[in-house]
């Protein structure tokens, strides 16, 4: 499995992570086995949240559940998690808030760290003070390792950055060749296109610059969160998708990941599948390296433009 960087932590991890959203949807005998087939595949990386499933934990709770039941070392795989949701009320990016969220997380998936913290979305309300207490203490105790954010733009992570010590290891975005807006405003800089707006504050190039790993979730979904697979209005972007992933004898969500893995950000990709045949299949596109000509093929086939 190709690995990455997890931001400047020194510390290399599995391009591609098992995304545990819908974790708490499977029974637990089902979870074991992808959490086996995961590490089978060189997958050691595993993206949780305090709210994932059903807006209170019970994937995380799942996901404790079967690996203590396959008894494996808890060091053979990291566990990153994330907190600051208080679902359909408001974002919490306050120290209580952040450290009650963490002890929940370590309880439900029977751990005593997790390897990476993230603040899922950023709290309008934050100070940068508190999260620093908050990371300071949870360091201290030994109840994380490592620190990330998601969806935040890179002011925000400066911000942060004023007052936390940690280093910020990764920044957690939506990434797909059918949601592409931090490359659309990267390649049409200063055009009057609709992809020129820049949408996130040029996060993509921030975070090379910055040596922050991009973390892409709901890889394979458009904007809008549908699938793109199979979609009538993506005919021509799955065209080329089965197209190229003949040539690599890779399904085309595969060769969608591929073009994910070939941008040299050093990105890792979250995979959401509870299917384990369709893991498997993802997990070839690691050991494929697109050429640049095919990776301009496949963000031209999903409606992207050369300016
Ligand atoms: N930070 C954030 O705000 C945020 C937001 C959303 C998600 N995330 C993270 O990102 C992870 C992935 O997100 P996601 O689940 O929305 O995105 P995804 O991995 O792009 O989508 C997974 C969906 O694709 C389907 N699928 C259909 N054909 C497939 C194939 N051939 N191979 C693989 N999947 C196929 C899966 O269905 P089957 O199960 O039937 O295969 C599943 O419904 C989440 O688990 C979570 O860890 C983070």
């Amino acid at each position: 499995m190709k690995q990455v960087n997890l931001g400047t932590t020194g510390v290399k991890v599995s391009a591609i992570a098992m995304g545990c959203a819908r974790m708490g949807l499977i029974e637990v005998q089902q979870a074991a086995k992808n959490i086996a087939n995961a590490l089978e595949q060189g997958v050691t990386y595993f993206d949780n949240a305090d709210i994932y499933s059903d807006g209170k934990g019970s994937a995380e709770t799942v996901f404790g559940q079967a690996w203590k039941l396959l008894g494996i070392d808890r060091s053979s795989m990291m566990i990153q998690s994330k907190c600051g949701i208080v679902p359909g009320v408001m974002y919490d990016l306050s120290k209580e808030y952040i450290i009650h969220a963490v002890e929940g997380s370590l309880k439900r998936l029977q751990t005593d760290y997790l390897d990476t913290l993230v603040l899922h979305r950023p709290d309008m309300l934050m100070e940068p003070e508190e999260v620093a207490a908050a990371f300071d203490e949870l360091q201290r105790a030994g109840k994380v390792r490592y620190f990330g954010v998601s969806n935040m733009n890179p002011m925000q992570i400066e911000l942060l950055k004023k007052c936390v010590k940690q280093p910020l290891a990764v920044d957690q975005m939506q990434f797909s060749v059918a949601h592409a807006s931090m490359i659309r405003s990267s390649m049409e800089v200063n055009m009057l296109t609709d992809g020129a707006v820049v949408r996130d504050g040029s996060v993509l190039d921030y975070c090379r610059v910055k040596d922050i790993t991009v973390q892409a979730w709901s890889p394979l979904k458009r904007v809008g969160r549908g699938m793109f697979l199979q979609d009538e209005e993506f005919a021509a972007l799955n065209h080329v998708l089965a197209e190229i992933g003949e040539k690599y004898n890779i399904t085309p969500a595969a060769a969608a990941i591929a073009w994910l893995l070939r941008h040299p950000a050093g990105i890792q990709v979250l995979i959401g599948t509870t299917k384990p045949q369709h893991f498997n299949e993802i997990c070839k596109a690691a050991d494929v390296q697109l050429t640049r000509q095919e990776w301009y093929r496949i963000y031209l086939a999903a409606g992207n433009i050369l300016p």
